[in-house]
Parts: C-alpha cells; structure tokens; sequence
C-alpha cells in the first residue's frame, strides 16, 4: 500500500467511526442527566462516556496524522522549547525522580514551525519518560553547527532492543501495553516537512539518544 492509499483508508476509518461515535456519546450525555439514577447504572454511563471520549480524542490523532503538515514558520528557541516542555513534564518527573535538564551553552534560534517542532520535541522527551523506571536522567543539548541546528534529547532509560529499532518510527508501532505507537512517527514526519533529519540511536538496557537535525534558516533554504 503506497503512503496515498494509506491516507486514504485512515481517513476512510475514521469518518466511518466518527458518527456512531457521536451518537453514543451524545445519547449517553442524555442518560445520565436522568435523576434518581441508580449508582452502578451512573457508573457504566460514565464509563460509556469515557470509552467514547477516548475513542474521540483517538480519531483525531489518527486523522491528524494522515493530512499533509502545513507549516507556519517563525522564530523558535530551542531554549524556550526545552522549558515549555519541561514544564508539562514537571510532575511526572517529579514523581519518578527523574532529573530533566539541559545543555544550551548559547540559546540556538531557528526558523521553523513552533508549535509543530514542540509537539515533536514532547513526543520524544515523553519518550524518554516512559523508558525510565524509577530514578534517572533526561538531558537536552543544543548546538549550531554551520547552518543547521542540533538538538539532541539523551535519556538512561532501558534502551530498545535492536530487534525492535527498525521499526520505531513505523506508525502504529508500540512496545508498550495500551501504546499507540504514532509518537515518533508524527515526530518525523514534522522534522521531514522542516527538511530536517532524525536519528535514534540505543543501547538496549543503558538508554537511547534521538538527534534531530534541522537546517536553522527554515525549510526554504538548504544552506
Ligand atoms: N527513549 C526511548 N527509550 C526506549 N524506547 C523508546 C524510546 N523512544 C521510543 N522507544 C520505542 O519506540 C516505540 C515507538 O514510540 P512512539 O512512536 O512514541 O509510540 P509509543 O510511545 O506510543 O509506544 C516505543 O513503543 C518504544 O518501544
Ligand atoms: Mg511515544
């Protein structure tokens, strides 16, 4: 199946899920506005609600996925990237007493989609915080090198194993239970439309290094 063909039926897929969907969520919104519900009936509502939710929020990764990237470019500091990221990963490093920092001896600032390159940034520090047990590091480092830009995201989590590495860009591909495997996938599909490159290199039980490499000045020009 060729990359059209597959746009095709994830696109297909989701448009035939999408109205059933709705129609359970919206009749399942209906029932339990009911009064006097009994409390196990309100709790398999609720879990109706949720599942359908889920499904919901599911759909839109998938068709989100399968549409051309647009970019919107504008300045982006890997610095501020790094922080915002951070940010949203304070409390789940907090709680698995990983310790998340950086190395920007100079702030590197790039032409580029921010809110496309963050979302890929946070898929692969998310990555990294899935693959760490209990205590460890994540560290971001940033440099320029000529014209292009080098970011690169290091993690002492348990590594994949080099059965597994060729297929970790695949979509759909997950070794985790419940994964849905398009993290990396969407991740370079956003560097690719930068024309950027990304790498990910590991070592089964010692941790993993993702480098992406984008050209600073922006996908218009190839300096
Ligand atoms: N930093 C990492 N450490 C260990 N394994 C990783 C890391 N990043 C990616 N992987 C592997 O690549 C697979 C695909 O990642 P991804 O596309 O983000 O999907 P998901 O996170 O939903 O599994 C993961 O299931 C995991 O096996
Ligand atoms: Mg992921």
């Amino acid at each position: 199946m060729n990359g059209k063909d597959f746009e095709k039926l994830v696109f297909g897929m989701a448009h035939q899920i999408r109205n059933p969907c709705a129609i359970i969520l919206s009749n399942a919104n209906l029932l339990i506005q009911q009064p006097d519900l009994k409390p196990e009936i309100r709790r398999s509502i609720e879990s109706i609600i949720n599942g359908a939710k889920y499904l919901e929020s599911r759909l839109a990764e998938f068709t989100e996925f399968s549409k051309p990237v647009v970019l919107n470019l504008n300045k982006v500091s890997i610095r501020k990237l790094f922080n915002d990221a951070a940010a949203l990963l304070k409390d789940k490093c907090r709680l698995k007493m990983i310790k998340i920092s950086s190395d920007l001896p100079q702030d590197v600032v790039l032409q580029a989609d921010f809110h496309q390159i963050f979302l890929a940034v946070l898929n692969v520090l998310l990555n990294s915080v899935e693959a760490i047990d209990h205590h460890g590091a994540i560290l971001l480092k940033g440099r320029l090198d000529g014209g292009r830009a080098i970011v690169e995201i290091e993690d002492t989590g348990m590594g994949i194993h080099p059965r597994d590495l060729p297929e970790v860009f695949s979509p759909f591909y997950s070794t985790k239970p419940g994964g849905v495997g398009i993290g990396l996938a969407v991740a370079k599909r956003v560097i690719d439309a930068h024309l950027g490159k990304m790498e990910l290199k590991s070592r089964h039980g010692k941790g993993t290094v993702v480098t992406i490499t984008l050209p600073a000045q922006g996908p218009g020009s190839r300096g």
